[in-house]
C-alpha cells in the first residue's frame, strides 16, 4: 500500500528548493500540526496529542529540586550514552518488567531524548536507500517520517480491523521481499489500541529469524494495559538479540513527556553504531531529565514504592476516562463504531462520514473547537478514521463530546453522513 504526503499531512512547505530530498518528503505529523492550527483559533478543547492531563508526580519532582541544589554534574553533559545509574536502573526495570533477562546496561542500553530519538537514530542506523521496512498500520504516524528520512520504502501492512486491529502474520509473511529490512512494531498500538499476544509476536519473531530481518519495537505505552491482559515483548526472547532495537519511554509511564528522555536497549553491536547517530544529532540526553528518570525507577518496584503507586493511580484515572469514552462515543453510533482499546490511551473509531479524515478532522477544529487527529496520519489503513486521545481530564473530554455531538446533529445529514 502506498501513499502520498498530501494524505497524511495537513499542510506541507511549498518552497523545498535547496532542500535535501530526504527532508523536502517528509512532514511534520499531523498529531503536532493539529495542536498549532488550533492554537490560532480561540477556546479549543482537544482529544489530541498523547499528552497525559497529569503533572509529573511530585516525587520526581522533589528530587530534582533537591539535585539542582546538591549535584554539580547536573548541568552538564553526561556520559554520551547516558548516565550510568540510570542505564543499570533501567535494565533492572526490564527484567522486573519484561522478563529482558542478562542486560548488560553498560554495552546494551542507551538513553536517548525521548523514545522518539532513539526510534530515529535506530532506524536510520539500519536502514538503507531504498530498503524496504514494514509497517503494520495503522501506526504510529512518525515511524513513517523516520523509515522516509532514512530514506527507506514504507511498506504497510494493514492490521485486520474487524480482528480488533490484529497483527496480519500471513500479511508480512507475503509483504517481505529480499529487499526487506525491518518490521516496525508498536505495542500496545498508537492509534488503535491493540495489545498484541504473544502468539502473534512469536510468529512475527520467527519471520524475523527465518529472513534475517530487524525488529524495532516502539514500546512507549508497555506499562498501559487494561485488565488482566498479558504483555509480551519481543526483546525477552534470547535468540532475537541481534535482531531487536527495543525502544522505551519515561513520557507516558511518568508524565514526563516535556522532560525528553526514553532509551534503547539492544545488542552491544547494534548499540554502538546507534551512538554514533546519537553523538551527531544529541550528544546525550538532558542530564537533569536522566536524574528525574532515575529518581522515577529509584521508587519503582513492582510494589509499593511512590513511582508504583503514581503508575497505578494513572492506569486507574486512565481506565476511567475510557469508560466515559465509550459511553460517550455509544451516545454517537450514528457517528462512529470503534473497538475497546485494550492499551494505551486512544480511540480509533471509523467515521460515518463523506468526508476524508483529514476534512473531517478540520471541521471538528473549526466548526466544532475540538482537536482530533485524521486517521490518514497513521498510515493508509488509517483512512476513514479519526484518533481520539483520552489523556485529558473527563470535564475536557465531556466538553469535547458535548461539542461534537452538537456539530453532528446540527450539521445537515444528507451533506456530511456517508
Ligand atoms: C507510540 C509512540 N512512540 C513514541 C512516542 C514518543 O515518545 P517520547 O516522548 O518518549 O519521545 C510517542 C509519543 O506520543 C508514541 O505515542
Amino acid at each position: 500500500m502506498t501513499m502520498t504526503i498530501d494524505s497524511r499531512s495537513i499542510y506541507t512547505s511549498e518552497e523545498t528548493t535547496g532542500i535535501a530530498k530526504r527532508v523536502a518528503q517528509i512532514t511534520v505529523s499531523a498529531i503536532k500540526q493539529m495542536p498549532l492550527l488550533a492554537s490560532k483559533i480561540d477556546g479549543c478543547v482537544s482529544l489530541g496529542q498523547g499528552i497525559p492531563s497529569f503533572n509529573t508526580p511530585d516525587f520526581i519532582r522533589e528530587a530534582i529540586i533537591k539535585d539542582l541544589q546538591d549535584n554539580k554534574a547536573i548541568g552538564k553533559y553526561s556520559m554520551q550514552p547516558g548516565v550510568p545509574e540510570l542505564r543499570a536502573a533501567i535494565a533492572a526495570d526490564l527484567a522486573r518488567t519484561k522478563k529482558i533477562k542478562n542486560i548488560d546496561a553498560e554495552k546494551e542500553i542507551f538513553i536517548s531524548c525521548g523514545g522518539m530519538e532513539a526510534l530515529a537514530a535506530g532506524i536510520a542506523t539500519i536502514v538503507e536507500r531504498d530498503d524496504e521496512v514494514i509497517l503494520p498500520s495503522p501506526t504510529y504516524a512518525s515511524h513513517i517520517e523516520q523509515v522516509l528520512f532514512a530514506e527507506g520504502k514504507p511498506c504497510f501492512v494493514p492490521l485486520i480491523e474487524e480482528k480488533g486491529w490484529q497483527l496480519d502474520v500471513d500479511g508480512i509473511r507475503q509483504a517481505i521481499t529480499k529487499k526487506t529490512k525491518a518490521i516496525v512494531i508498536c505495542n500496545p498500538v498508537n492509534p488503535t489500541g491493540t495489545v498484541f499476544s504473544e502468539s502473534e509476536l512469536r510468529a512475527l519473531a520467527k519471520l524475523a529469524l527465518d529472513h534475517d530481518i530487524f525488529l524495532v519495537l516502539d514500546e512507549a505505552y508497555d506499562f498501559l494495559v487494561y485488565g488482566d491482559v498479558p504483555y509480551f515483548s519481543l526483546a525477552s526472547m534470547p535468540e532475537l538479540k541481534e535482531h531487536i532495537l527495543c525502544t522505551g519511554s519515561f513520557s507516558k509511564r511518568y508524565c514526563m513527556t516535556g522532560w525528553r528522555v526514553g532509551f534503547m536497549y539492544a545488542s552491544e553491536r547494534i548499540i554502538s553504531q546507534v551512538l554514533k547517530v546519537h553523538d551527531a544529532f544529541a550528544i546525550c540526553a538532558p542530564t537533569i531529565s536522566q536524574y528525574a528518570a532515575l529518581a522515577a525507577l529509584r521508587a519503582t518496584n513492582g510494589s509499593d514504592g511512590a513511582g508504583d503507586k503514581s503508575i497505578k493511580e494513572l492506569v486507574l484515572a486512565l481506565e476511567q476516562r475510557k469508560n466515559l469514552v465509550c459511553a460517550r462515543l455509544d451516545r454517537l453510533s450514528d457517528l462512529f463504531s470503534y473497538e475497546k482499546p485494550v492499551g494505551g490511551y486512544y480511540f480509533f473509531p471509523r467515521i460515518n462520514t463523506a468526508d476524508s479524515s483529514i476534512q473531517f478532522a478540520l471541521k471538528l477544529l473549526n466548526d466544532a473547537r475540538v482537536i482530533t487527529i485524521p486517521g490518514s496520519a497513521f498510515g493508509p489503513s488509517g483512512e476513514g478514521h479519526i484518533r481520539l486521545s483520552f489523556g485529558a481530564a473527563e470535564p475536557e473530554i465531556n466538553e469535547a463530546f458535548d461539542r461534537i455531538e452538537k456539530y453532528w446533529r446540527n450539521s445537515s445529514p444528507s451533506q456530511t453522513q456517508k
